[in-house]
């Protein structure tokens, strides 16, 4: 089937997804339903973002999530939305949110073999000024003991990043692009409103080997780790500019296509970094490395980090080979 203005085939993420699984025997079709619940939710989400000025969903609700931040209306509705679509996915076991203190334990039974992390939507400050902000979510699968009869649900939640077997994020920007992995290369859909559905727009997406810009909030440079300001100024000496959106998707979206480097720093009011691992850097690692960049937290490997709780916090850099090897000749030794 191709659209009449341009000759490529229309291939939505559903068909996208399910030509994948026939070239991998033993995927079950359980993926693609799974993914669907992800899809439908950030369709709800994005027609709200999109109306968001004329709807009751701006601003600020009067309730304070456990990360001690106001709840933005939407926050909670996209939060809603996600625990909905997903929750009537049979094989989705135990669902985490950044909206929520604890994870929800939907069946404990086998069947239901995978956890999803999310952040609903995230850049919060942004949606009342009309800035791209995102979903970001990640897929684990739970561990045997947490399925067995009388076993914790939530044993084994805490799994290192390299342990996800799909990450992806979905940016309400100029267009609203979906972007994920399974492991097998990046690949982005951009949802077409007159069919309502995504379609592949991005396949095999790679980070450029260099780029020309780097991201960070400069407010805080004084409160950086002395090294933070030193490579910042030898980018600066190399012509770099500067771009900061403020939504980790956005910028994150722009590192990926475009190249460079992105770094949230540890800071005095976060000495571990703001952005957290298990929905926010795990996720946006994994489709770094597998587009060909590589993340961490300015030691480690975000993949290789071992989570203490749900929402813990995490420094970020991440970008692309040139501006990593640059950032760990920064490195205190
Ligand atoms: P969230 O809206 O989900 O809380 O995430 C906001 C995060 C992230 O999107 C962004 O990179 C970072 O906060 C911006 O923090 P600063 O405003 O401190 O720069
Ligand atoms: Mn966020
Ligand atoms: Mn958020």
């Amino acid at each position: 089937m191709t659209d009449s203005m341009d000759q490529r085939p229309i291939i939505t993420v559903q068909q996208y997804i399910l030509r994948e699984q026939q070239n991998f025997p033993g995927v079950s079709g359980e993926f693609s339903w799974l993914l669907s619940g992800i899809t439908l939710a950030t369709k709800m989400i994005q027609a709200k973002v999109r109306r968001a000025g004329l709807s009751d969903i701006l601003g600020a609700e009067a309730t304070v999530n456990v990360q001690g931040e106001v709840q933005q209306r939407l926050d909670l509705y996209a939060n809603s939305a996600l625990l909905h679509c997903l929750g009537v996915r049979d094989s989705v076991g135990v669902l985490a949110s950044e909206e929520n203190d604890k994870p929800i334990v939907l069946r404990a039974s086998a069947g239901a073999k995978y956890a999803i992390v999310f952040d609903p939507l995230d850049g919060s400050s942004n949606i009342d000024v009309n800035v791209s902000v995102g979903t970001i979510f990640s897929i684990l699968r739970r561990t045997e003991a947490s399925m067995v009869e009388g076993g914790d649900p939530l044993e084994g939640l805490l799994q290192p990043g390299y342990k996800q077997i799909a990450a992806g994020y979905v940016v309400y920007g100029s267009s609203t692009i979906l972007v994920y992995t399974t492991g097998r290369g990046v690949h982005g859909f951009t949802l077409d409103p007159s069919v309502g559905a995504y379609v592949l727009s991005h396949e095999h997406i790679r980070m450029p080997e260099k780029g020309k810009y780097y991201s960070i909030n400069e407010a805080y440079r004084d409160t950086f780790p002395g090294h933070y300001g030193q490579y910042i100024d030898s980018l600066r000496q190399q012509k770099y500019a500067s771009r900061y959106v403020g939504s980790l998707v956005a910028d994150f979206h722009r590192t990926l296509l475009k190249g460079g480097v992105f770094l949230y720093p540890p800071t005095t009011d976060h000495p571990h970094g703001k952005l957290r691992l298990l929905y926010e850097a795990n996720p946006v690692a994994f489709i770094a490395e597998q587009a060909g960049g590589s993340a961490t937290n300015g030691t480690t490997r975000i993949l290789d980090v071992q989570p203490d709780s749900i929402h813990q916090r995490t420094p970020l850099i991440l970008g692309s080979q040139y501006e990593m090897s640059q950032f760990a000749k920064f490195q205190p030794k």
